[in-house]
């Protein structure tokens, strides 16, 4: 037997920050921020809404979708860099809210790749017997890491939660072949410098605004371009198909000029390719889950189907996998 997806299910808030919004804060304008990045919107959380929050809504609809109960979920990882806090685990706050009973709960930390990390993990545990669902998620309330007096990144991120329940599904399905991978010679590239143990919060780290998000966008913007391509060929080399086998690719959703770089060096099809980055931004862990969330809801992605997923993000981090859903 092979190990797959059983259902999917996404959440994101309300509240809407559009360009224009953005312009009366920072000094930016809609025109900027879509030729740049092909971002119009993204959405946001109020001050009372955490990671988990937005991750066991996400966790729910997946759970129904499979049409499992809470008691049937034996694994919970939370793929997140923006936990509620450094404890509990958004994992466990997740358990708690959906009242799954006890099982093996933790959070994982690969920035935007953290989602596909996620299923890489639980594959391996799969195959070794130690659980039988995973209720995976991806989800980040990244808005209240962003410095809104920074106009390079602020305009780029948004809060969002994408989940799925995997287990057992028939021979032929499911994850075919994965690639992941790290160099951590990189992670200056995107850092939040304060607010951990190497600089804990101080009056000082506040002062510098070493809370928020860093990010050197050039260099991770050329890195990701080539990352996208050569991880999407690597997958499918080890699941014995070929790129332009695929019928969707659910590409990390940063910016829409990465995303159509790794088009053109793929030779696929940008009809073939899920795109959502518009409506969203960039949601980190939870990008993927959440565009293959909406592909299946609005019918693109169907049983049976040949699809890769594919991400980058802090650390850095990069990875894909390809499956047959
Ligand atoms: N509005 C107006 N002007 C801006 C803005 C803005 N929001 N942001 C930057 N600029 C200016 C810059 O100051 C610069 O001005 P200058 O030439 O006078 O110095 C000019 O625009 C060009 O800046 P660049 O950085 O060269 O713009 P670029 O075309 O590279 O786009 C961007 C920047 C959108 C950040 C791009 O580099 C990018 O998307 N990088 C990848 C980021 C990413 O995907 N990160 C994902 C990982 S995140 C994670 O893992 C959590």
């Amino acid at each position: 037997m092979a190990f797959g997806f059983l259902g999917v299910g996404s959440a994101y808030p309300d509240r809407v920050l559009t360009n224009r919004d953005l312009e009366k804060m920072v000094d930016t304008s809609d025109e900027w921020i879509r030729t740049r990045t092909g971002i119009s919107e993204r959405r946001m959380v109020d001050d009372a809404t955490a990671t988990s929050d937005l991750a066991a809504q996400a966790g729910t609809r997946a759970l129904q979708d499979a049409g499992l109960g809470p008691e049937d979920i034996d694994l919970i990882i939370v793929a997140t860099f923006t936990p509620d806090s450094a404890l509990p685990s958004a994992a466990c706050r997740v358990m708690e809210k959906m009242g799954i009973p006890n099982c093996m709960a933790f959070d994982l930390n690969a920035a935007c790749t953290g989602w596909l990390y996620s299923i890489a993990c639980a594959r391996g545990m799969w195959a070794n017997g130690l659980f039988c669902n995973a209720l995976l998620i991806g989800a980040d309330c990244i808005t209240k890491y962003v410095d809104f007096q920074d106009r390079a990144t602020c305009v780029l991120f948004g809060d969002a939660a994408g989940a799925a329940v995997m287990g057992e599904v028939e021979e032929g399905r499911g994850i075919l072949g994965e690639y992941h991978s790290a160099d951590g010679r990189l992670g200056h590239n995107i850092v939040i410098p304060g607010g951990g143990s190497a600089k804990p919060f101080s009056q000082e780290v506040l002062d510098k605004r070493e809370q928020f998000i860093r990010m050197d966008g050039n260099e991770v913007f050329k890195f990701a371009v080539r990352i996208m391509r050569d991880s999407l060929q690597e997958a499918c080399k080890r699941a014995g198909v070929e790129p332009g086998d695929l019928d969707w690719v659910i590409p990390h959703q940063a910016n829409i000029r990465i995303i159509d770089g790794a088009i053109k060096r793929l030779g696929i099809s940008s009809e073939r390719f899920v795109v959502n980055v518009e409506r969203f931004g960039n949601t980190s862990a939870a990008s993927v889950g959440l565009a293959m969330d909406e592909a299946v809801r609005d019918g693109r992605l169907k049983r049976g189907d040949l699809v890769g997923l594919v991400a980058f993000g802090g650390g850095l981090t990069w990875g894909a996998a390809v499956l047959r859903y």
